[in-house]
Formats: C-alpha cells, structure tokens, sequence
C-alpha cells in the first residue's frame, strides 16, 4: 500500500474495534491542520452510546503500539485525533509508491466492466466545440478508469440513422458518389447536409424522392444500405482525422452508433408491452414513467414508437441500455453527453428500471457538463456568428502552440519545436476543459489556457520540463531514480506528502467522475515542488545521500506529473 491514509486506517480498524467493540471505519481524511485526520471516534462513539472523546482518547492509548513508528496522535475538539506522520513513515510509503507502476494509485476495489458513451457526433453534420467537451471528458475517463483497473468498453453512439439520411443519400446520387466523397472527406460536411435540406425544403421532386429513400433504408434495401454506409464511412474518416489531431483514443473500432441497435427496435416494443408498461397516447406508444411532468403539470410520456410506426432517440437509447447490460455484461453505463440531455436520460433509465433492464449493480450516470463560451459569456461562436468547427479550433490550437514555442525555446530543433507545440496547443484547450467543474460552463480564452503561469497546461508541463532538465544537468538522463529518500526539510515533507496523494486525487476524480480533481492536484504538486526547489538544493547538496534522495523526489514527482497529466490525454513533453 502507498497510501498513507489508507495504510493508518487499516492499522487503526482493529483499535476501533478492541475500544468499541464493534467494527468501525476508523475515517482517516487528509486535513489542513495536520498531515490527517481520524474523525471515526464521533460515529462510533454515538453508535455504541459512549463519550466521543473518551473514545478518542481509548483509542489513542491503544494506538500508541500500531502507530509508534507511524505518526505521533493528538485528540482535539469533540474527539478527532490529528496526526503527524513521521518522517521514516513517509519516506517507506514512498518508496513503495515510486517503485510501483502506478505510483501508489490502488486498484479498484472491484473491478467492473464499463461502458463510457462519448463524443456521438452526428454523420454528415460537423463536428462542433460542443462535441469537444464530450471527447475530452470522455477520453479522461477512460483513461483513469483504466489505470485503477476497470475494463472500460468505449462506445461512440454516432447519430448513423433517422429520417435525414433519405434526403442525405439522394443527394449524395446527385452529386455522383465520387464528388459526395471527396466534399465529406474534406470536411465540408455542414455543407453538404445544408445543400440537402435546401432542396428538400425547394423542390417537391426531391422531397418525394427522400421520402422513399427512408423507406428503403429502413426495410434493408441492399442498394440503399451501401449508400448509407458511404456516408457513414466518410464522415467516420473525417472523425478519425479529428481524433487523431486531438490525441484522443477512439477508434472504428469503438463505433456504436443508432443504427447498431435497429435491429433491436422492435423487440424493445414488445419487452415493454410484454411488462404491461405500454400506453397509447396521440396515437403513439409511450411509456409514462413516474414523475415527470410536462409544464401543464400533466405526465410526461417517453415516446417509443411514433404514429407513423417509426422509432425515435428514446427507443435506440432503451435498446442501447439492453445492449451495454445484457450482451457487453456492464455494470456501470457512463454517458457523457451536454447537460440539456439530462431528462431524457432519467426518462429512459427509469423505464428501463421498471423493465426490469436496470437493475443493481448495474446503473447508469449522466455525466453531464456545461458549455463552452465566448468572451462575452454567449455560446461561443466565430466573429461572423456561426459555430465554430471543432477541426478549426484544433489547427489553431497547434498554430498557437507552436508559435509559442518558436518565441520561448529557440534552442529546439524545427522539429522538436513542432511536436512540443502541438502538445502545449492540444494540452491548453483539453486541460481548459478538464480543469473546470465539468457542470459549470467556462470562457474560452486562448491566452489564458496557453499562458505559462497558473493552472494551465504549459505551467504543468513546463514543470515536468523542468525537473526532467536536473537530470540532463546532472548528467544522469532517463532511467528511473528510486534512490534512498530521506525526509529532513519541511518542503521535502510536504512535496512527500503531496506526491502521496495522487492516489486520492485519482480516486476522487473518479468517484464524481470528474476530472477537475486530478487537475487541481497536479497544479497544487507542481506549486509545492517549485517550493521544495526553492528551498532545498539538489544538485548542489553537500550530502550526497542528501542529494540522491532528492533526485529520487523530483524523479517521481516528474513521474507523477507526467502520468496524471497521461491520464487527462495530455502529453508532457521531456524538453520545452
Ligand atoms: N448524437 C447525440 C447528439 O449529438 C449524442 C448521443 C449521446 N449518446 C446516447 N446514447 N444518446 O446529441
């Protein structure tokens, strides 16, 4: 274990239960007033009808044994025991930490199998900042649950099916297959779907025309389908192309879109009629799932099938349900999608419990965010009005970086100035998103997400930088450092204790799912090691064991920025 919290609580749950006698979590949490906190006296305490600081203090008597190389205890306030780890303590855990491939992050108690639902662009539709949020937060995700040792199944649930696509493929026949391909491939697919919809909207012979295509493409018309399928594989590639520009780990391979569960339709229909929960209202067949309301007051109905027989969002969604928990067999469904989608989710989830499809421990969360705006706190849009192409946003994101880089590292090769610059850009815009509460909107300002100082990307990679540049200096490039630690100076203590940390903040990211936690620790551990390099020499150390215990802190601090910068898709880059 490398943990110190979690290494004092699981010594101090057999005291609880010898002083209580019952089974009691200790409740160990990191604290402003000492290195932690036990808050567990006051529960148990209460529980077992005792005084909570008589308890405390039972407790600190019979700790004094478990704990004596440990931490020296103290019992304030009502009954909470602070504690002061010692310094050798320390320094053992993070050895352990440092040697070990995750760098003291745990394991997850149980490993599940999730399914994490992101980024869903819409075939022949661009992709705009909004599906940015979506990529991103989803992309950090799958990351840490990865590394805590969930298996995580990415699905893309591409919008690949509905009624546009009639008017979407007899334009495509207009156009001639070859011109269609090569308009989408480049990225004009607003375009494309634009001119569409104005003939649609134009010319009656067009309309009638798309009217049938639809009925083909849903009947399984062999022709149709290939059409169809040009167009999906041509806006997939063009998502490709963004993914790869953005660093993000989707692949074909992770398409799950609309169209994969049609097949699944109509057995959705009749599970629901089977459980008696099918209603008929306007002509459609609903579900009325309790609770909901419209703004008249009367119950809101989740539509299943339409009048005119047809399928909408809400049926692909329950199939998706039945899909992710009964086939892929996952217990935990993520769906990172904008927060208007919110009652949506909460229709589809509640139908699909009384289904009978959603049972523990099978559940699902909406991990919702807010949106991306302009300097003048409206959605952000280019200065002509319109919204701005994820892909646009990106190249200029690189353009940025680079020209940074060009201004502060002229010592780089052309080359190297490229490829660290395209880090910083992609890492700017991903951790501007990422470092913010992923429910609140945020402004997005290129001059702050790229500026080298507070909590940006540039800063954070700019320290990794930094401390990979002792180890050029000291002549002892690469390789990991896990030299003896000894901990003297309070600044190394506290860098210690930090670097200890990045279990919790791992762990606490995930927990909310949101990611904002693990960026706020990486900033407040490259503040506390700037302090630490202040402080304390390293290279200049007149001690060498002094100085091979420090290299062995910037060593796993630089690993632990590196790695919790990985986790977040973001590149730290060895020089800059
Ligand atoms: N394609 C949808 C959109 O652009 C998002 C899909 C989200 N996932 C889902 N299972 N509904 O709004």
């Amino acid at each position: 274990m490398a943990d110190p919290l979690h290494t004092v609580a699981a010594l101090l749950a057999p005291v609880f239960r010898s002083v209580a006698g019952v089974e009691a979590d200790p409740v160990v949490r990191a604290s402003d007033r000492a290195d932690a906190q036990v808050n567990g006296a006051l529960p148990v305490a209460k529980q077992v009808g005792r005084n909570p600081r008589d308890v405390a203090n039972e407790v600190l008597a019979a700790a004094a044994g478990p704990l004596a190389n440990v931490a020296t205890m103290e019992v304030a306030g009502p009954g909470f025991i602070n504690l002061r780890f010692s310094d050798a303590f320390l320094a053992s855990e993070l050895a352990t930490a440092a040697r070990g491939p995750h760098l003291g992050v745990r394991r997850a108690e149980t490993a599940e199998r999730v399914v994490v639902d992101y980024s869903a662009p819409n075939v022949a539709k661009e992709m705009h900042v909004g599906h940015l949020r979506t990529t991103i937060i989803g992309d950090a995700l799958v990351r840490m649950l990865e590394f805590v040792g969930h298996e995580v199944i990415r699905e893309n649930h591409i919008g690949d099916w509905g009624t546009p696509f009639g008017m979407l493929i007899e334009h495509l026949l207009d156009l001639g297959e070859a011109e269609a391909a090569r308009e989408l491939s480049v990225g004009d697919l607003d375009g494309f779907y634009r001119q569409a919809r104005a003939k649609f909207d134009a010319d009656d012979d067009f309309k009638q025309r798309s009217r049938m295509r639809v009925v083909a493409l849903q009947s399984g018309d062999v022709e149709t389908l290939r059409l169809w399928q040009e167009l999906v594989d041509a806006s997939a590639a063009y998502f490709n192309i963004v993914y790869r520009k953005l660093g993000v780990l989707l692949t074909n391979a992770d398409l799950a879109g609309e169209s994969s569960y049609h097949p699944l339709l109509d057995e959705v229909v009749q599970r629901l009629d089977r459980a008696g929960l099918l209603e008929q209202s306007d002509g459609a067949d609903v579900v009325f799932p309790p609770g909901f309301s419209n703004r008249e007051g009367e119950p809101l109905p989740l539509i299943v099938r339409k009048g005119n027989g047809g399928f909408n969002y809400a049926t692909s969604d329950l199939a998706c349900v039945i899909d992710r928990v009964e086939r892929v067999g996952a217990t935990l469904l993520l769906y990172v999608v904008g927060a208007p989608q919110a009652q949506h989710f909460e229709m589809v989830w509640k139908v699909c419990e009384m289904a009978g499809w959603l049972q523990p421990p099978a559940r699902c969360v909406h991990v919702q965010f807010g949106s991306v705006l302009g300097s003048d706190r409206k959605m952000f849009k280019t200065r002509s009005g319109d919204t701005v192409k994820l892909v646009e946003l990106i190249d200029e994101a690189v353009e940025r970086g680079i020209a940074q880089v060009r201004e502060r590292s002229a010592d780089l090769t052309e080359a190297e100035q490229e490829s660290v610059g395209r880090m910083i850009g992609i890492g700017a815009v991903k951790y501007a998103d990422l470092s913010t509460d992923r429910i609140k909107d945020y402004v997005f300002d290129w001059d702050r997400m790229l500026s080298f100082d507070g909590n940006t990307a540039p800063y954070l990679q700019y320290a990794h930088a930094r401390i990979r540049s002792i180890f050029r200096r000291a002549g002892v490039d690469g390789g990991v450092h896990s030299g003896e630690i000894v901990l003297g100076e309070e600044k190394e203590r506290s860098l210690a204790l930090r670097i200890l940390g990045f279990d919790q903040a791992v762990n606490e990211a995930l927990e909310r799912f949101s990611p904002h936690r693990l960026c706020t620790y990486l900033f407040d551990l490259a503040q506390d090691f700037t302090a630490f390099y202040e402080a304390c020499p390293v290279l200049r150390a007149d001690d060498e064991r002094i100085r091979q215990s420090r290299l062995a802190l910037c060593d796993v601090t630089a690993r632990v920025l590196h790695r919790g910068l990985g986790l977040l898709g973001i590149d730290a880059p060895d020089r800059m």
